[in-house]
């Protein structure tokens, strides 16, 4: 009965004013849209799976809502707009002169993980200037992103500008293999700064290291483009964004513009400027757009092309609440590094009285610094901070790799070190035997990956508390654990056989928050980083 009174997960009936403020968005782009020489298509809700997986896509196959036809084709409900508007260019509209100016207001439909509280359905609202090349092309997009938040934000917001070309060229001068090239790509993303030191570290001698090693930090006003400068002497893609901004001040958009060079997502689909919208009150991006060159041509028409989408109903959410002063917020993981991160906020001055005398209240004001500190378990630091509701958190890379990650993991704290290790009863030859193995482990995300890697298929059983049991009683093979002093391995007679990863404690940052709180935020980090150092001299 459930099913047939109850919505599928990520879907929602929206009432009354959901509806209202939703329309009264979707109204003002499209009008503004109209207002500038764009013409409304629609494209269906539902396409072939083949369109997105063979033209290049921005999203995982794994979000995409399939449906089968009744021929058994395999079917997506639409997960972009871009996609199908780039064909429909290339062939219904070929004999239409290029530039074309199209415009869509639309719902696309992803599905994320069970329970993280997401849209499956999101309404979006863009533009696709196709047929047209150059400055003054992207100057007219950008221009029209920012007019399309002047137009539906009441709360702060600004445009963020980076160059997937920059990235590119200067990691052609290492020359290194295309594996490690996308391994410092997801550091860059992800403001990973010291473990994109460490990767970098062997290319201390090279020009372009003294850029990648700082690309993830260059983001804020213009001086970021002085700054790239200043690092690696002139760059066309640097130029050209400061030629953007030129233009975009031109026209009286200066206060709204920031730069992140580190912004580097989605190389194959992207070949240019690329830019995001981040407004007070949202934990995401509400605007993403780029220049994409070659996506056209896949369906049979050269054509470059640039766009953005507004995420309608994100926008939406932060008008409907008023905007409030803003206070940092840390979550700090409950138990054992709870105290090692209080002995650390500490050392860097901060009064952490209140935390360590918590009572049972979950939420403290620390007295000589601006910062809320929230008392959570792992996995919730984790969803507070991808929410925004904090906008930043301390927690194990265990559970970092094991629930996924879109924020940023700025620094290796170095407390609660340990390793994940398969273990195995003592004699026992784990890889002598054809048997599929069976895995016990409280984490079966980074077990599936570990042996996926190598190949192997293994039966996991997910096991809540003490999995050293589950070999003793025979239940399993083999653990992936988290492994510490050993002693717990040692005591139940078992033995580890392999490293599976090394563990220690992160500070993750929302990626909406770095950008829009970025001083404050820089600060912070600038004395956990200072007093790092002192630990590692
Ligand atoms: C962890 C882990 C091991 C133990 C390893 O459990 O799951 O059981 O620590 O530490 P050692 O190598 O120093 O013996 P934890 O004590 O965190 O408790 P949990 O089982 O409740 O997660």
């Amino acid at each position: 009965m459930s099913n047939v009174i109850n919505t599928p997960e990520g879907t929602r009936d929206r009432l009354f004013s959901e509806c209202a403020d939703r329309r009264r968005v979707q109204d003002a782009l499209t009008g503004l849209f109209d207002q500038r020489g764009y013409s409304e298509i629609s494209t269906p809700e539902m396409e072939f799976y083949d369109l997105f997986v063979q033209s290049g896509t921005l999203l995982p196959q794994e979000s995409f809502v399939k449906v089968v036809d009744r021929s058994g084709k395999l079917l997506v409900m639409r997960p972009d707009c871009t996609v199908p508007i780039a064909r429909v260019a290339a062939t219904k509209l070929k004999a239409v002169p290029l530039p074309q100016r199209l415009y869509y207001n639309e719902t696309v439909f992803r599905s994320g993980l069970a329970h993280q509280g997401g849209n499956y359905e999101t309404a979006q609202c863009g533009v696709e200037l196709i047929g047209a090349a150059g400055l003054e092309a992207d100057v007219e997009v950008i221009a029209l992103a920012i007019e399309s938040l002047q137009a539906v934000c009441s709360c702060p917001f600004h445009i963020e500008l980076g160059h997937v070309g920059l990235f590119r060229s200067l990691a052609g001068e290492l020359e290194l293999p295309p594996q490690m090239v996308e391994t410092m790509r997801q550091l860059i993303e992800g403001k990973q700064f010291a473990a994109l030191n460490d990767l970098l570290a062997p290319h201390r001698n090279k020009p372009a290291y003294a850029m990648l090693s700082r690309l993830s930090r260059l983001f804020g006003g213009a001086e970021v483009l002085e700054r790239a400068e200043e690092l690696v002497g002139k760059r066309p893609q640097v130029d050209y964004l400061r030629q953007l901004y030129q233009q975009l001040k031109e026209r009286g958009y200066e206060s709204c513009i920031r730069f992140d060079l580190g912004l580097v997502h989605q190389l194959d689909y992207y070949t240019g400027v690329i830019f995001r919208g981040y407004a007070v009150g949202a934990g995401a991006p509400v605007l993403s757009g780029g220049r994409y060159d070659n996506l056209v041509e896949k369906f049979g028409r050269k054509a470059p092309a640039v766009g953005f989408a507004v995420d309608a109903d994100a926008v939406a959410a932060c008008a409907a609440q008023p905007p409030e002063k803003h206070r940092l917020r840390v979550a700090l993981t409950k138990g054992r590094l709870q105290e090692q991160s209080v002995e650390l906020f500490e050392a860097m001055g901060l009064d952490c009285a209140p935390i360590r005398d918590p009572g049972r209240r979950l939420i403290h004001q620390l007295p000589n610094y601006p910062l809320d500190a929230v008392l959570a378990k792992a996995p919730d630091v984790i969803t507070y901070v991808e929410h925004g509701v904090c906008d930043m958190g301390i927690v194990g890379k265990d559970t970092i790799l094991e629930k996924g990650s879109s924020f940023y993991e700025v620094l290796d704290l170095g407390l609660g070190r340990c390793r994940f290790a398969l273990a195995v009863k003592q004699g026992n030859d784990f890889y002598g035997t054809y048997k599929t193995r069976r895995i016990a482990t409280k984490y079966p995300e980074v077990t599936r990956s570990f042996f996926a890697q190598k190949g192997m298929d293994v039966e996991i059983i997910k096991i809540e508390g003490s999995v050293e049991l589950a070999p003793i009683l025979n239940l399993a093979d083999a653990i992936v654990d988290l492994v510490e002093t050993g002693a717990t391995l040692r005591e139940n007679g078992l033995v580890p056989i392999e490293d599976v990863a090394q563990i220690s404690a992160r500070l993750i940052v929302n990626t909406a928050s770095m950008k829009l709180y970025r001083a404050e935020i820089l600060d912070f980090i600038g004395k956990c980083e200072m007093e790092l150092s002192k630990r590692h001299d």
